[in-house]
């Protein structure tokens, strides 16, 4: 194929050799399969800045490190220089969270490098060597849904651990791959310990995994990690390998602060709807 004007700097510099299709193209980035000598990998295009709304993404900043004060007033403020700042940040995010995650032990694809303003990473397969469809594409049994639960789960805590929030997770930006899941998509993860929005955020990463795996299992739809874990983070008890049980206790009597409660408890309705509706036409036929 035409090789994509992002892409051209990464062959010039021999990082890459080819660039053999598309795979997707999304509201933020443009996503390729290339070759690197014997090597099949994916290359992330991120789109510009100017593409992207810059407010929305403001409550993710805080409580990220972001180099010196200049830089950090600079980005407070937006200016044209902040912008420029912050899409660097922005861009380097992914790839500062997928090595650290590898490091932490979390399943998420390989870098291999940021050139150029790309990122190259293993591209993530089907048994069947094809690129890995995304959670809210494929048909699980019960029991599938469990196991991947479980093992999402585990991501979610290995995550927490490593003090960061992904922020932006649901059935999209996890791969099934012939090993099982894997998380992608990290430009908005969030520092877990630094940012008020972290528990919101972590509870509805949670719930959106919940959800959809709730719609294969559902049992699952009772379960509360997210406030599970979150309790044992907030008092220093969360380890990567600390079990769960998916039971937590509620304060009826806290006042509901944040409003997440409801996102979640529609989120579940939703899922059980749909899951009622499954089992009725199930029983028709
Ligand atoms: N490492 C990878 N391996 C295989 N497919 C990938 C990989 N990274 C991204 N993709 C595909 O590209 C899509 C978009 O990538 P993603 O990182 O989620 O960016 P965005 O959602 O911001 O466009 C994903 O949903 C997935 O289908
Ligand atoms: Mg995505």
């Amino acid at each position: 194929m035409k090789t994509p004007a992002g892409l051209q700097a990464l062959i010039d510099d021999g990082v890459i050799d080819a660039v053999l299709r598309p795979l997707k193209s999304g509201k933020e980035a443009s996503v390729y399969v290339v070759r690197a000598g014997d090597d099949v990998r994916c290359a992330k295009v991120y789109k510009d800045m100017a593409q992207r709304s810059f407010q929305q993404r403001v409550q993710y900043q805080e409580g990220r490190k972001v180099r010196g004060s200049r830089e950090a007033r600079a980005i407070g403020k937006a200016s044209k220089y902040g912008r420029k700042q912050q899409e660097t940040a922005w861009k380097n995010t992914e790839v500062d969270a997928l090595y650290q995650l590898r490091e932490a032990g979390v399943r998420v694809p390989e870098p291999h490098g940021y050139f150029h303003g790309v990122l190259v990473m293993e591209l993530v397969v089907d048994a069947a060597g094809h690129s890995a469809p995304r959670l809210g594409e494929v048909e699980l049994s019960p029991e599938q849904a469990r196991t991947f639960h479980a093992f999402l789960v585990r991501q979610i805590v290995k995550m927490l651990c490593s003090g960061l929030v992904h922020g932006d997770l649901s059935p999209y930006n996890v791969l099934v791959a012939a090993d099982g899941p894997v998380v992608i998509d990290f430009p908005q993860v969030v520092s877990a310990a630094g940012n008020n929005a972290a528990r919101t955020m972590l509870l509805r990463d949670v719930n959106n995994i919940t959800a959809c795996l709730g719609g294969w299992a559902p049992e699952l739809l009772d379960t509360w990690y997210g406030e599970e874990m979150w309790a044992l983070f907030e008092a220093g008890e969360l380890r990567p390998d600390t079990g769960l049980t998916g039971v937590f206790e509620h304060d009826e009597s806290a006042p509901d602060i944040d409003g997440v409660r409801h996102a979640i408890n529609d989120a579940r309705e939703e899922a059980l709807i749909r899951q009622q509706g499954r089992e009725a036409a199930a029983e028709e036929d």
